[in-house]
């Protein structure tokens, strides 16, 4: 094994098991009512436990690596460092459906180097769903290897976000899930975008789409799926950025059931 891959490995499993930490902090929520604040409207929540996983996320991993940068959603971490390590962490992924006890959530951890994601753990501790994926190297489900679904869109579930946060999108992001909707076998809304990837990955879902995502929610998720053999692309067909935390659509899936779903317009990859 070469020294990168040692290293790669070495920061995979160093991150596995801070997500799995993190896991128990978020399954530690056991009052019925857990408190939230609202960020930028009413539907955008962050509770006690997303700032705990956080600082405890950032504080394990920069003793680890303390040049790292950092790029997570609940703020107080230098976003403008895109050179050398950067660690891109979302502490929940599906806040909402924490709030509610739905047993829908994740812990999304990223590091990219130099703008390039290198290795991404989705860490599920409801279902105790491990996804991981290093550059390179496949992407793994509780340490087996996965693959997308090759089955074409009609025999297949098209997973959606719906930009919760901007409801300018809102009537956009129907329409599209309206044309999509006959051709399908049916559509589900999860609430955890970074979830909606890893089970692309899985080949549990052809396609998954939203309109406006963060960094942070779709950074592991995307290495995952596309180290499982997903197609990954901004809705316009571009290629997705991972270095600053620009705000970007993203639409990942078999090029099979991307093509059919005519959801990137005038969409020419192979
Ligand atoms: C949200 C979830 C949701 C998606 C939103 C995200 P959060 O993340 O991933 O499924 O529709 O766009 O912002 O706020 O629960 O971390
Ligand atoms: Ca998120
Ligand atoms: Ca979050």
């Amino acid at each position: 094994m070469k020294d990168d891959e040692r290293q790669q490995n070495e920061l995979r499993r160093i991150i596995v098991d801070i997500a799995k930490e993190c896991g128990d902090i978020m399954r530690s929520a056991h009052e019925i009512t857990i408190r939230t604040d609202t960020k930028s409207g009413f539907r955008d929540l962050v509770t006690e436990y997303d700032r705990k996983i956080q600082a405890y996320a950032v504080k394990r991993l920069s003793q680890i690596y303390p040049s790292a940068g950092f790029i997570c959603e609940e703020g107080d971490t230098d976003t403008t460092e895109p050179e050398g390590l950067t660690f891109i962490i979302d502490p929940i992924d599906g806040t909402a459906n924490f709030t509610h006890h739905y047993g829908h959530s994740c812990i999304s951890i990223c590091c990219a180097e130099n703008g390039v994601p290198m290795v991404g753990v989705v860490y599920d501790p409801f279902k105790d769903e491990l996804f991981t994926a290093e550059r390179g190297e496949g992407a793994y489900l509780n340490g087996e290897q996965i693959h997308i679904s090759d089955a074409a869109l009609d025999g297949s579930l098209v997973l959606f976000g719906t930009a919760p946060y901007n409801l300018k999108l809102a009537d956009e992001t129907l329409a599209r899930v309206r044309s999509i909707y006959g051709k399908c076998q049916d559509v589900r809304r999860t609430g955890s975008a970074a979830l909606d990837l890893c089970y692309v990955a899985a080949g549990r879902a052809g396609l998954y789409f939203e309109l406006e995502l963060s960094i942070w929610d779709y950074a592991a998720g995307a290495l995952i799926a596309e180290e499982a053999g997903a197609s990954v692309f901004t809705i316009d067909g571009e290629k997705l950025q991972f270095i600053r935390p620009d705000k970007s659509s993203v639409i990942a899936g078999s090029i099979k059931c991307i093509k059919e779903s005519n959801l990137i317009v005038n969409f020419r990859a192979n």
